[in-house]
């Protein structure tokens, strides 16, 4: 009987694995990528033409990612001799065309933003028994000088090795190119060969050629191909004037502002520092290190202060002082000193450094502001629009505001909308190992002020893009657009002035510097970058007024995208599809906020909705922020992302594979848990619809982003971490004198928890768990519950708080089982929450039973003493899924052996490898 029934477990699980499609039915036999970069301007195509080879149609899958600076221009699929062009609509348009879609059962929304500077694109369609389709996108992007170069990113993910695999760039620039490199995951010396770079003086080409062999074999390589990024890194030689203004014949003009000869003048720079609370840990400690070196750079004509506030605000110096080394001495003994601790008085910092900096004489110097916070206001003035108004009356446009936002709990959107105000800009600090870099690299961005009032001037010119600059430093460039009047290049004069140092200085025109483009730049070009320009600073603008002139600025950007065919925050791509297929729409994600997976707003979604991914991790990384806040309750249609296929396990496998395939009738699960279609929740709009197309089960990714899994101990400073790397089934808990077993599926998908649970007690009485709720055995087989009543199946108590979790009593044992969500999927989390009382418990939810550790060395990398080993530990951060509102928490990363009671392998009942 037993035995019966441990296979019975098994065979469970394994039709929930089970339905992997068949690899080879499907075949892409090309893949290209185009990239044509004219002034800076970087048009990129993508082209996948990709074959059914079953007998039988299928749904194929397109899946790629985009820099998130760039605008999608357009979307097509040729399959079977016809065109299906995207169509760019208002957002409004796009929206009813999307709530009739899932009024009648389909689903939509297909671009979701990965990492930091990569957003992700998707889309799939049906295609007959061996007939072949092509997918081509095009996206538009303006490269931006930082650090004195251009960085281009090219994502290659084909999802398989292709024959015909290509990536071209060609770059033309008439100033000359200074210098062309090649750089990024893939550029290894495995994948050198295949790497071609070829460079005249106005022109550079780079071609990327990978064998099949290649694409299998590299280090960002596996059997499913090629993930990684090419970034190709390249600079244009300047002169010492009026720098590079291009015209084409259609009346546009770009001119590019980056004179080589200035020198530095001195700066006036206060950093404004949170050490509230949050704070605390590895933040504050990235912090310190990233200030030490941030001193050890100024000049020692530079004017320096620092400021650190909690809901007090405590100064090194009350006045700017003169970046001496003995007075760097001294700041940096009490940088080194800044310890977290209290609330967040933002405003009263910020009007504390404007103090100080007002005081200062600002003759013949550049005066900069720096705030670095992690969260809300949250003492003194809290409300964000009076804190605006307090400092923006401070600055009042004498000097800029940045603002780094660090980690996902700070209101982006506040901080953007301030630093806007005051010529500044905010940026976002990734939480990850490398945020004391990611500050510095911001700092020296800022570092070497070169002019301050620049201001452009186009007499002849009109439909300027902004023309006033506070401030200009080295390594970045002033871009603006425009058109010529009556296209009259004779009364076209254009000219800069700025102030350098305390001379006033007027750059105006010289031979040679104005270059119509002559055929070398295709006409429209140019207007394209006047377009994405204007579009890109009236999207800026527009948060920063209100009323009719916010709709005024609105409109006209709307207006824009539309005629330029620009997907932006305004407007939506509606993707055409064959009859009868799901429509689909394309939104632009926006930084900061929730991916719209699906759509429909989302209820304006607490901070932590992008990506904190390491740039090593193409997908997510292992530490992504929390997500689902927000959420729980909301009524919105999800399943983006479900590309319209029934996906009864809410599967969605968004990380990995770039193209899915849709099988059919895989769905054992179907047969075993026969989920309750009438009843479908409406969170889940793809449910019901397109069944009859069968399970899109894709195959397992080529690189598993961990689940990371988080201990939290009191009395210690920082909990540990570890991660399993794998689909496992695993035993989380057994108390074999009450023969109770759980047992867990860990799910491929989200990489955050599990997808299945399963609750046994002795031989009948079962209980298992989906994302979607639980799966009741009471009449036959598995059957999902949509219900929201509480029930008791024998010894199985299980009280269910509306959507977010289940509690399970069962004997003297309490369990709580989490419903989270990332990136739109949900997966579950268990926790124990009272043990029994027995001393013969296994299971890894039982093995993690660590209460301290000792830290034994801390330098050059930390050692601690845990359950009698010494292990090496790295330092990390994971989601801490064991309560209902998921934050990111520092741990040390620990070897996962070294934390468990017995090696992993002890827990494994299946392994899917
Ligand atoms: C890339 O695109 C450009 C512009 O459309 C075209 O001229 C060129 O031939 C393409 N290159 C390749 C290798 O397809
Ligand atoms: C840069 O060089 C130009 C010409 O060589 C000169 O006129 C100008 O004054 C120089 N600018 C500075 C800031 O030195
Ligand atoms: C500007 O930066 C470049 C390197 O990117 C450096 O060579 C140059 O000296 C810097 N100029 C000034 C004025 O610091
Ligand atoms: C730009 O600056 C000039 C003087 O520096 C000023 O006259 C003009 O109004 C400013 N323009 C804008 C749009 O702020
Ligand atoms: C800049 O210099 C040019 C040529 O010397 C002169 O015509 C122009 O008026 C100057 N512009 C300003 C704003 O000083
Ligand atoms: C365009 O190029 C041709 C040949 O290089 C040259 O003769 C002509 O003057 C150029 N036209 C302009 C407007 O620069």
């Amino acid at each position: 009987m037993r035995r019966k029934r441990e296979l019975y477990l098994l065979c469970l699980f394994l039709v929930l694995a089970a339905a992997l499609p068949d690899k080879d039915d499907w075949d892409i036999y090309s893949f290209h990528i185009n990239s044509t970069v004219t002034s800076r301007f970087a048009t990129t195509v993508i082209t996948s033409r990709v074959a059914n080879r079953k007998d039988e149609s299928k749904e194929i899958e397109f899946h790629v990612q985009i820099p998130k600076n760039a605008f999608i221009s357009k979307f097509r699929m040729f399959i079977d001799g016809q065109v299906y062009d995207g169509i760019v609509k208002t957002k409004e348009q796009a929206q009813q065309q999307y709530t009739d879609a899932v009024s009648r059962g389909q689903s939509a929304g297909i671009v979701s933003s990965v990492g930091r500077t990569m957003e992700e694109f998707k889309t799939s369609v049906n295609v007959a028994a061996h007939k072949k389709v092509t997918f081509e996108l095009t996206y538009e992007e303006l490269l931006k000088r930082t650090h004195g170069i251009y960085e281009m990113q090219v994502h290659a993910r084909p999802m398989k090795p292709v024959k015909d695999f290509k990536l071209d760039v060609y770059i033309y620039e008439k100033a000359g190119i200074s210098f062309v490199d090649v750089k990024g995951g893939l550029s290894t010396k495995a994948l050198a060969n295949a790497i071609t770079k070829t460079q005249t003086d106005e022109q550079a080409w780079v071609h990327f050629y990978p064998t099949e062999d290649q694409q299998k074999s590299c280090e960002y390589c596996g059997e499913d191909g090629m993930n990684g990024d090419l970034v190709i890194v390249y600079d244009v030689k300047r002169d010492t004037g009026l720098g590079d203004i291009k015209l084409t014949s259609d009346g546009y003009f770009v001119h590019h502002f980056a004179p080589s000869n200035l020198t530095r003048i001195p700066k006036n720079v206060v950093f404004v520092i949170d050490q509230s609370g949050s704070m605390n840990g590895k933040k504050m400690e990235q912090t310190r290190t990233a200030l030490l070196h941030i001193l050890n750079d100024l000049a020692e004509n530079d004017f320096f202060g620092l400021i650190t506030f909690d809901s007090e605000i405590f100064h090194w110096k009350r006045e700017l002082v003169q970046a001496t080394s003995e007075n760097l001495h001294l700041a940096k003994e009490f940088a080194r000193n800044i310890v977290d601790r209290g609330a967040t008085d933002i405003n009263g910092a910020i009007l504390e450094g404007a103090r100080m900096l007002n005081a200062h004489p600002r003759e013949g110097s550049a005066s900069i502001l720096i705030l670095l916070t992690d969260g809300d206001p949250t003492s003194g003035v809290t409300n964000p629009q009076r804190i605006q108004s307090n400092v923006k009356q401070a600055i009042a446009g004498k000097f800029p505001l940045y603002c780094l936002g660090f980690g996902f709990d700070v209101n982006f959107e506040f901080l953007e909308k301030m630093s806007l105000q005051n010529s500044g800009l905010a940026r976002r600090i990734y939480q990850d190992s490398d945020a004391d870099l990611q500050l510095k690299g911001f700092y020296e961005e800022v570092a070497t002020p070169l002019l301050t009032d620049v201001t452009m001037i186009y007499i002849g010119g009109t439909n300027l893009t902004q023309t006033n600059f506070s401030q200009f430093y080295n390594g970045s460039e002033i871009v603006v657009a425009g058109k010529i009047i009556d296209n009259n290049i004779e009364t076209f004069i254009p000219q800069v002035v700025a102030i350098s140092s305390e001379r006033k200085v007027n750059f105006s025109k010289t031979t040679g510097s104005m270059d119509s483009s002559n055929g070398t730049v295709s006409d429209g070009v140019l207007q394209r970058v006047w377009a994405y320009l204007t579009v890109k600073q009236l999207l800026e603008k527009e948060l920063l007024l209100s009323g009719s002139e916010k709709q005024k600025v609105k409109d006209e950007a709307l207006q824009l995208s539309l005629k330029y065919s620009f997907v932006t925050p305004l407007t939506s791509m509606v993707v055409t599809k064959p009859e009868g297929e799901n429509t689909q729409i394309l939104h632009k994600p926006k930084e900061g906020k929730a991916p719209q997976l699906h759509g429909l707003s989302l209820p304006p979604g607490p901070p932590g909705f992008s990506y904190a991914a390491s740039p090593s991790h193409i997908g997510y990384a292992g530490s992504s922020s929390p997500r689902g806040r927000g959420y729980a309750g909301s009524s919105s249609p999800r399943g983006g992302g479900y590309a319209g296929s029934s996906r009864p396990r809410g599967g969605g496998y968004r990380s990995f594979p770039s193209l899915r395939v849709g099988g059919h009738g895989h769905s054992g699960l179907g047969r075993v848990l026969k989920p309750d279609m009438a009843h479908a929740p409406p969170v889940h709009p793809t449910y019901s619809s397109s069944r009859t197309r069968g399970g899109n089960w894709a195959m397992p990714p080529p690189r598993f982003a961990p689940h990371k899994f988080l201990l939290k101990m009191e009395n210690q400073s920082q909990p540990l971490c570890f991660e399993i790397n794998k689909t496992f089934i695993l035993l989380l808990f057994h108390h074999p004198s009450k023969e109770v077993r759980v047992i867990g599926m860990l799910d491929a998908i989200t990489h955050g928890g599990f997808r299945t649970i399963l609750i046994q007690a002795g031989s009948e009485e079962m209980v298992a768990f989906n994302h979607l709720g639980v799966l009741d055995r009471r009449d036959g087989p598995f059957a999902q519950q949509t219900t929201n009543d509480n029930f008791t199946t024998g010894r199985i108590k299980v009280i269910r708080q509306p959507d977010k979790e289940f509690h399970i009593t069962l004997e003297d044992m309490h369990l709580v089982i989490f419903v989270h969500e990332k990136d739109g999927y949900k997966f579950l989390w268990p926790v124990v929450h009272r043990m029994p009382n027995a001393n013969n418990i296994e299971g890894i939810l039982a093995a993690l039973s660590i209460t301290s550790y000792v830290e034994v060395e801390s330098t050059p990398l930390t050692k601690l003493r845990i359950r009698d080993r010494e292990v090496y530990v790295n330092s990390s951060s994971a989601a801490d899924y064991s309560i209902t509102e998921p934050v990111d928490i520092s741990c040390w990363l620990t070897p996962t052996d070294d934390v468990l009671e017995k090696p992993l392998r002890h827990y494994i009942l299946y392994d899917f490898q």
